[in-house]
């Protein structure tokens, strides 16, 4: 989330409406295109999903909207999509859905059963606090922020992810962390800003600079998956869980990556971490498995010819390699971002492939017909290949941060 995107109300609205009916101004219309698709979408989708307790989250085997409960980590983004509606249009049944569910998660300000709190509760009571300024959203952040450090370790010098399991190949991760963890820090940034309590910070850094250290590889390509030894506080194992072998890239984790190194440097202005955030991207983005539609293939080590060779967990229905759409919109969303910190030749080449992106995610390879694709806006994602799990499917943060990159969008187009 961008805390700089423009706030909305129906000021908003008159403002968009006004800027994309006069002459010259440059407001991509893919953007109100995608914004009227998606509005058709979630009118539907909330009417099929009333109770609040179960969160839209995908497409299930059999084919219908799958819901998870209230511990799953992906809860935060349906709120989340909401609040980015309500940005965008100002209207007021997007805001008070959004309320709605944003506030049915309270409960998870005290959840430490894993790092994921952060995309949970600031995606959705963040957004909120934001655009509405409602106080009594910050004390269920400060919480959520203080049950997410309870998992830190001063010895590891990071926030652990999972709780302790065993790897597919039987490793014992003690200490398993994620790229995906980069995610959470931007909610404890914001801790240390509203309560002037440093040690928020002060964790997010580190977690920050142990991932730098032990995630990202020399040619700034990452490992999904670090598991420490808790006494040493070194890494034990670097593999995968999602992504093709422990060697490879997972798209979505190399997204997840730049968007949170970028992040880390707007909060903190360290030249490192900024680095850090365009290796990722230019790896991302001048990798030779890149399509030519900048959607990237779920992992970026099996676009070689003769697929998946010697891949143990290959399920054989996969004969072509699926593309994953929510790699592509957290990318999209994250370069638009890292444009504003880099110099001019980059910021251009971030912003040409960014809406590059966003403009084939708006064409019907990815985006749904309204009334189909079980109500969300984007198609053809991967939750977890190698679990033969959410493969070829909308996702809900697909929908969230193709929202937030239109938002984005709209706002450099301005
Ligand atoms: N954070 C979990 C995932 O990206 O699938």
């Amino acid at each position: 989330m961008n805390n700089k995107l423009i706030s909305s109300g129906c000021a908003g609205v008159v403002l968009t409406c006004l800027l994309a009916f006069i002459p010259g101004m440059k407001i991509d219309p893919v953007i109100n295109e995608n914004f009227a698709v998606a509005a058709a979408q979630y009118e539907k989708m909330l009417a099929v999903s009333k109770d609040m307790i179960q969160y839209p989250r995908g497409t299930a085997k059999d084919g219908s909207l799958r819901y998870v409960g209230i511990g799953d980590w992906t809860g935060g983004f349906w709120p989340g999509a909401l609040w980015y509606m309500f940005e965008h249009t100002g209207e007021q049944q997007w805001r008070i859905a959004a309320e709605k569910w944003t506030e049915s998660l309270e409960s998870n300000q005290y959840n430490t059963k894993h790092h994921d709190i952060g995309f949970m509760m600031y995606n959705s009571y963040g957004n909120g606090l934001r655009l509405t300024n409602n106080e009594s959203y910050k004390p269920i952040l400060i919480q959520s922020a203080k049950s997410l450090i309870k998992r830190y370790s001063p010895v590891v010098g990071s926030i652990q992810s999972w709780n302790s399991r065993k790897s597919k190949d039987g490793n014992a991760w003690d200490f398993p962390v994620i790229i995906d963890n980069m995610m959470n820090l931007e909610l404890l940034f914001w801790a240390t800003k509203v309560t002037g309590d440093n040690s928020y910070r002060d964790i997010a850094i580190r977690h920050a600079e142990t991932s730098m250290k032990n995630h990202v590889r020399p040619d700034y390509s990452s490992y999904h998956v670090v598991s420490y030894d808790t006494i040493t506080g070194a890494p034990a194992y670097r593999q995968t869980a999602q992504g093709f072998s422990d060697n490879s890239t997972w798209s979505r984790g190399q997204a997840w990556g730049i968007y949170g190194f970028t992040t880390t440097y707007r909060e903190t202005k360290d030249k490192r971490f900024l680095k850090t955030a365009m290796g990722m991207a230019d790896f991302f983005l001048n990798n030779k498995t890149l399509p030519e539609d900048k959607i990237p293939l779920w992992d970026f080590n099996v676009g070689k010819p003769g697929f998946i060779p010697d891949w143990k967990y290959e399920p054989a229905k996969y004969t072509e390699i699926p593309r994953d759409a929510s790699a592509a919109a957290i990318a999209s969303s994250a370069l638009l971002e890292l444009s504003e910190y880099v110099s001019k030749g980059k910021a251009k080449k971030y912003r040409k492939a960014a809406t590059e992106m966003i403009h084939s995610l708006s064409t019907s390879a990815y985006r749904a017909e309204p009334g189909t694709n079980n109500f969300f806006i984007l198609k053809n994602s991967v939750g977890a290949l190698p679990m033969d799990s959410e493969v070829n499917v909308p996702l809900v943060y697909a929908d969230y941060y193709f929202l937030e990159a239109l938002l984005r969008l709209k706002k450099l187009n301005n």
